[in-house]
């Protein structure tokens, strides 16, 4: 086995010239990826175990690299590790050390392997891990919007389409809304696991090994479920990295958009809620100033998942396979990725615990804008037998009084209604009444506070099963 001396380059025998100074400052991923020691390290027991029961390496030296490789892990995780940035990689470092401190036997860690097989083996277990925690957060924001919308099934607001009030809502039924769409980045994220758990370890550098390994046995250890089955495809594929990059970018559209509503909400025209003086700032010149950058900050940080995603996209787009240095900027893309993504729904979970409702002007808004008129139109329909259109027809003449007078529809008298529709009697009344307007939405995934109630209940429960 030839050794690493001097803590030069393995192929300094090869290449006879240290790199240029340049490439080998922006070269190296080690700053990057020294966050993979721990997986490193396991990746690299899990081998020699399988190197050691396929009799590939003897009882000694397996004990030896294990040692040494616990030894460095302690080392590193208490700071007491020198990291050595000529040389390439955390996989180049981990391996330099057990040199350092087992001698040559050192060598026979890289049997049957290739730093190609490494660093997808490192990375994937990295990403099960990071994986696992996002869907625990996602867990968390969707609990702190249940308890949100517990309290306020009937917190009546205007909803809005074209931003127009269109018709009344619950509050909780539109924070049902906001459960459904982390609901689904939960799926994404958990869904992703199936690729993640197909296990790279052994197909060497694009073709395989000539070594009996037992990839099996490296698999069952790593805790993966099954060997990749293409030794050039593994080599080469990154989709298990785009659907990460996916998944958080799906799930920082939903924290943007849920952002942007609530910075709207919170604007002085609105003024629908309130943000807790925690999720404010000032302004330098106007002392009455409470501006909501934390919700400005998760809306504009979806930019930065935006780019991240288009980064490792664009590296991907026509690259032949197997691998190439391009493939070694994924680790970066991947970590910005997921750091921000922890910030942004931890953030946001921070807003919805201390938004502050303002219930009555919320109420008072959903009685603008005529948003009864729909309900007004279904009661025409059964009471009077109209088809849809005539009824819409008539409803819309009913509104243009209204306005003519300055009224809203239900301060409207009947003798004024029945102008334009004669035949209808008091009990129109009742149709016009937000609260009866909303609990008439019982269809299925509708407003009605008691659909919200078995929707509260059936979210939990999916919350736990899942
Ligand atoms: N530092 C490299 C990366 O992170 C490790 C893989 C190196 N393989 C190679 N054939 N140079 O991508």
């Amino acid at each position: 086995m030839s050794k690493n001396k001097n803590n030069k380059p393995i192929w300094s025998t090869r290449i006879k010239k240290n790199a240029s100074n340049l490439f080998k400052k922006v070269g190296g991923s080690l700053p990057i990826d020294k966050r993979l020691f721990k997986e490193d390290i396991e990746g690299s027991i899990a081998h020699v175990e399988m190197l050691y029961k396929q009799k590939i390496i003897n009882f000694r030296i397996k004990n030896k690299i294990i040692w040494g490789l616990k030894r460095i892990k302690n080392e590193i995780v208490k700071k007491k590790f020198n990291f050595n940035y000529d040389l390439e990689d955390i996989h180049m470092n981990i391996e330099n050390r057990l040199f350092e401190l087992i001698g040559d036997d050192a060598g026979y860690v890289h049997t049957a392997r290739s730093r190609n097989d490494q660093v997808i083996t490192d990375l994937k277990l990295w990403l099960k891990e990071a994986t696992k925690k996002i869907i625990i957060l996602l867990d968390n924001t969707n609990s702190n919007i249940l308890n949100l919308a517990q309290k306020n099934i009937r917190t009546i607001m205007p909803g809005f389409t074209h931003l127009k009030n269109a018709q009344p809502l619950s509050l909780a039924h539109y924070l049902l809304a906001y459960v459904e769409m982390f609901k689904r980045d939960k799926k994404k994220f958990k869904n992703n696991l199936e690729f993640l758990d197909e296990n790279p370890l052994g197909v060497g550098a694009l073709s395989g090994t000539s070594f009996k390994i037992d990839r099996n046995y490296t698999t069952k250890k790593l805790k993966f479920k099954k060997p990749t089955n293409n030794s050039v495809d593994t080599i080469s594929d990154r989709d298990f990295v785009l659907d990460f990059l996916y998944s958080s970018l799906a799930c920082s559209l939903h924290i943007s958009r849920i952002a942007e509503e609530l910075i709207i909400w919170n604007s002085d025209a609105f003024n629908m809620i309130t943000l807790n003086d925690k999720l404010v700032t000032g302004s330098s010149i106007m002392p009455q100033k409470k501006n909501p950058d934390p919700l400005e900050y998760l809306r504009g940080k979806t930019g930065i998942f935006i780019g991240n995603i288009n980064s490792m996209i664009s590296i991907l787009k026509g690259l032949p396979l197997s691998y190439f240095k391009d493939l070694q900027d994924d680790k970066e893309i991947v970590f910005k990725t997921n750091d921000q993504l922890k910030i942004s729904l931890s953030l946001l979970n921070d807003v919805i615990k201390n938004l502050i409702i303002n219930k009555k002007s919320m109420l008072s808004l959903a009685g603008k804008g005529f948003t009864t008129a729909t309900d007004l139109s279904d009661y025409i329909v059964r009471e009077l037998g109209y088809p849809f259109r005539k009824a819409y027809i008539q409803t819309a003449k009913i509104i243009n009084l209204a306005e003519k007078k300055n009224k809203k529809l239900h301060e409207l008298e009947l003798k004024e209604i029945n102008q334009i529709e004669p035949k209808l009697t008091l009990n129109v009344y009742k149709i016009l009444n937000l609260e009866n307007s909303i609990n008439s939405k019982k269809s299925y995934g509708g407003t009605s506070f008691e659909n919200i109630k078995k929707m509260i209940k059936k979210a939990k429960k999916w919350q736990k099963k899942f």
